[in-house]
């Protein structure tokens, strides 16, 4: 059988990842982390303070206001981005004593998520026992349950970011019609190595398939993607397939090629061309 404390804590996280995927308010959720915590290791007072642009008192309990002036400088310091659990709580220690005149006493655990401290919640006492590897094991839990709610808050509000940046776009756009910067996305090292290389091969049958959906389009794509796109490729493969067997294709000598982007990609002075017959047609 677990021991009564256990089953508590059993209790209450079960409470906390309910209520992470019911709940998006992130204040509510770390306020409801902070005391249970605070009640798990029987402390009086607890803080949980977040790293924004500077850091940030996100959910406090039983604290003073006098008393977080005291804390800004520890957290100023950053001691928390390096994980430094127990140079935090040496300071800590230390803050307290001078803070509280020696009646707290507190201990402290970054919150983390992917190997990165966004956080960090303190649990203070006010009677002098020493908080025990085991209190922090349990600190540790309540820990990981509020990163993960600020963890999936920063998440939604980017989400809700890029969907409000969408939809503005689209309202924006003149009925509804939005003009893809494809020589831009085409020539994008994010999508393709060596983006202005010439390499034919990146668009062989199993290279294709290899380009993120929308990175490549020079046909568009949506609802309104060119009708012609299967015509105009097999057009260019008959005209390939027409020509070049019986003459050979040279640049004329001196005509400059400028790229230029209209709707498609266009060469801006045309491509003057020398056609010289071959002797003899060539075979497939
Ligand atoms: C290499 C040749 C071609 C290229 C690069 C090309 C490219 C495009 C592009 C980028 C669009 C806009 C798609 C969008 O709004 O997202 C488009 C639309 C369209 N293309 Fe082409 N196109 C080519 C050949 C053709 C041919 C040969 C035909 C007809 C036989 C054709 C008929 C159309 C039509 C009707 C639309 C409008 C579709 C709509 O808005 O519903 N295209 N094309």
């Amino acid at each position: 059988m677990l021991p009564d404390f256990r089953v508590r804590q059993r209790d209450y996280l079960l409470e906390l990842s309910r209520s992470l995927t019911e709940e998006l308010d992130l204040e509510k959720l770390l306020a409801r982390a902070l005391r249970f915590a605070i009640e798990m290791l029987a402390g009086q007072a607890g803080i949980i303070a977040l790293k924004e642009d500077g850091w940030r008192v996100a959910a406090a309990q039983g604290i003073a206001a006098q008393f977080l002036s005291y804390l800004t400088p520890l957290l100023a310091e950053e001691n928390v981005r390096e994980l430094n659990v127990t140079e935090l709580n040496r300071m800590l220690k230390e803050l307290t004593y001078t803070a509280s005149m020696g009646l707290l006493n507190g201990t402290a655990l970054p919150l983390a998520a992917h190997g990165q401290v966004i956080g960090v919640i303190f649990i203070f006492r006010n009677y002098q026992d020493l908080f025990t590897p085991n209190d922090r094991v349990i600190l540790q839990s309540f820990a990981d349950q509020a990163a993960i709610a600020v963890y999936n808050a920063r998440l939604y509000g980017q989400v809700s970011y890029e969907k409000q940046r969408l939809d503005a776009l689209l309202d924006s756009a003149a009925d509804g019609i939005i003009i893809l910067n494809f020589y831009g996305i085409q020539r994008d090292a994010r999508f393709f190595d060596n983006p202005n290389e010439f390499r034919p091969e990146r668009f062989s049958p199993e290279n294709e398939k290899l380009i993120p959906k929308y990175a490549y389009t020079p046909f568009g794509g949506g609802p309104r993607v060119c009708i012609g796109n299967q015509f105009a490729m097999m057009e260019a493969r008959l005209i390939v397939a027409t020509i070049a067997p019986r003459f050979h294709l040279s640049l004329a000598p001196g005509h400059v090629v400028k790229p230029e982007q209209v709707f498609t990609l266009h060469a801006k002075y045309g491509m003057r061309m020398v056609a010289t017959q071959r002797e003899r047609v060539l075979a497939y």
